[in-house]
């Protein structure tokens, strides 16, 4: 059974991605092209009904995005949002014009119809005193924009106003086209969710069909189909994304899969070990270890220049893992935990996700071994690929983990990367992770880890005089990892965290805590 879909045209807002969640949110299915997608393909996608989204820039600018114009003609139910209702008012013969003033933040919304797209809404009580025209439903919205409709285009009728803006939901109902000057899909308009439930089931007739336990078993038949008789292979990390990856492919063809983990010497304290006790014995999965650390420290010795060491790391991966994978025969498919965020042919999103992740870019190994590749997850955001990996049984020891990068420890060792100044680096993170999840603050940080300083201090440890190294402590709140704040942690557990690494870690004798938030500084200190 193939499930509605939802289209999503992206005209660049920074919430984007986040109309396709809300939407998916409802058990349909969503899907985010980029404004200029041809006709042949949204036609081939099937949407049951299409959301403009918003955007920086005004219909009147030269290089506005405008999309195909016969997608008014499909017979498609429409929702504009915010620059998406601009351009269905300029499009479609409206009139838009600069607002008096720039409505920015919370608005108090007065419904003047009781249209399909605001059913069920509760009356909010009014914030302000007056100003109300209508004397209809008020709910607060969430606005940000500099234009405004001041006539609707033929077929339409307004169907809410704010202070400010005249029109600020308009509806052609004959045509099922809606629009919207405010944001649905940020959590500051209180009943956004249900204006974008109404739109996707009451306006588009769509079904909740698409859930985790219906996506698994599609594309568990997919593998299958795709592989017959041949084999895959997927290099392991221990992350979220690769072991989700594994297990999903594991779960369609079983033994035809071989997982291959790469021990790069950078990795944190018995991570390979903690990796395949999970996923060999609760998972039966094959896995092949492959202790490559010498060849990549042989390789970094005297690099302290951390581009290079990226640059470094990825390479050897790249030989080592076409090395391993050749000795598998019948070798056919490549799996790889690529998520959707980093597929989305996207005008808004141009993170920095792309090159970050240039390292796992095994692009050239494709090709040599004419591997085809199997991205089971790129149709997922994150938190749907935590919800998936729940939904496989998987622990959550390895699906609540920190990010980790993949040149590893090999960043947070400033400078020289050592097999010594290895080996104090990764005593003094398995401290710092330890203490956090016993203050039971693991969850609630988006990383955290210690960073190896090239200074040396001096110190007095019992009556003798030390000169030693310096451990910086890192830990990060974040959404996305694109921008983050340092971490209040309690000083009760720095205090533990200093006291047991100066202890425990011989050749440590300071400590300090990061106390920079991103940007300016990066996550990462390298
Ligand atoms: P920064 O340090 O740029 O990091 O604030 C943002 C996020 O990306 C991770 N990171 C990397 N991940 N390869 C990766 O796979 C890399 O080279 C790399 N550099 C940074 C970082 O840990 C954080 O989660």
């Amino acid at each position: 059974m193939i499930a509605d879909k939802i289209l999503v045209l992206d005209f660049g807002s920074q919430y984007t991605q986040l109309i396709a969640r809300r939407v998916r949110e409802n058990n349909v299915y969503s899907e985010i092209f980029p404004y200029n997608a041809s006709l042949d393909k949204i036609l081939n996608f099937k949407p049951k009904g299409i959301i403009l989204s918003g955007g920086p820039s005004s219909v009147y600018d030269k290089k506005a995005p405008i999309p195909d114009l016969k997608i008014f003609e499909l017979g498609i139910p429409m929702l504009g949002i915010c620059y998406g209702m601009q351009l269905m008012a300029h499009l479609l013969g409206g009139k838009v014009a600069k607002a008096v003033k720039r409505e920015y933040g919370r608005a108090e919304l007065m419904i003047d119809d009781d249209s399909d797209l605001f059913s069920g809404i509760p009356p909010h009580p009014p914030l302000t005193k007056g100003g109300s025209r209508g004397g209809g439903l008020r709910t607060i919205v969430w606005m940000s924009h500099g234009d405004r409709i001041e006539g609707n285009p033929e077929g339409f009728l307004p169907i809410a106003h704010t202070e400010n803006s005249p029109v600020a939901a308009m509806a052609d109902k004959k045509r099922n086209f809606y629009a919207l000057q405010f944001h649905p899909e940020v959590a500051h308009t209180d009943k956004g969710r249900e204006i974008l439930k109404n739109f996707v089931f009451r306006i588009c007739g769509c079904k909740p069909t698409w859930t985790m336990k219906s996506f698994i078993e599609t594309t568990k038949h997919e593998i299958r189909e795709r592989v017959g008789k041949q084999r895959v292979v997927c290099g392991i990390s221990g992350g979220v994304d690769s072991s989700v990856t594994a297990v999903l492919v594991h779960e369609a063809i079983g033994d035809a899969l071989t997982c291959i983990f790469v021990d790069n010497g950078v990795l944190r304290q018995d991570e390979a070990k903690k990796v395949e006790g999970v996923l060999k014995k609760s998972f039966h999965m094959k896995i092949k270890y492959v202790d490559a650390s010498e060849r990549f420290l042989k390789k970094m010795k005297g690099v302290k220049d951390p581009e290079r060491k990226r640059k470094i790391i990825g390479n050897e991966f790249i030989r080592v893992f076409e090395e391993e994978a050749a000795k598998i025969k019948n070798v056919a498919f490549l799996a790889q935990g690529t998520l959707y965020p980093d597929v989305i042919e996207s005008v808004s999103f141009k993170g920095p996700s792309a090159t970050i992740k240039s390292h796992h870019n095994v692009g050239g190994l494709l090709k040599k071994m004419k591997l085809k590749l199997i991205e089971p997850l790129r149709e997922l955001f994150k938190d749907e690929v935590r919800v998936l990996g729940r939904e496989l049984g998987m622990p959550d020891e390895i699906i609540n983990r920190h990010p980790f990068p993949g040149p590893g420890l090999a960043i947070r060792c400033i400078s020289d990367v050592t097999k010594e100044r290895l080996d104090i680096l990764r005593k003094a993170d398995v401290i710092v992770l330890d203490e956090i999840k016993k203050a039971g603050l693991y969850n609630q940080i988006w990383q955290t880890f210690a960073v190896l300083l090239p200074v040396k201090s001096v110190g007095v440890m019992g009556d003798e005089r030390t000169y030693d190294n310096v451990i910086a402590i890192r830990a990060v709140t974040s959404v996305d990892g694109m921008t983050a704040d340092w971490a209040q942690i309690p000083y009760e557990v720095l205090g533990r965290i200093s006291n047991r690494i100066i202890n425990e870690v011989k050749g440590v004798n300071r400590i300090v805590y990061d106390i920079s938030s991103k940007p300016p500084s990066t996550i990462e200190w390298e």
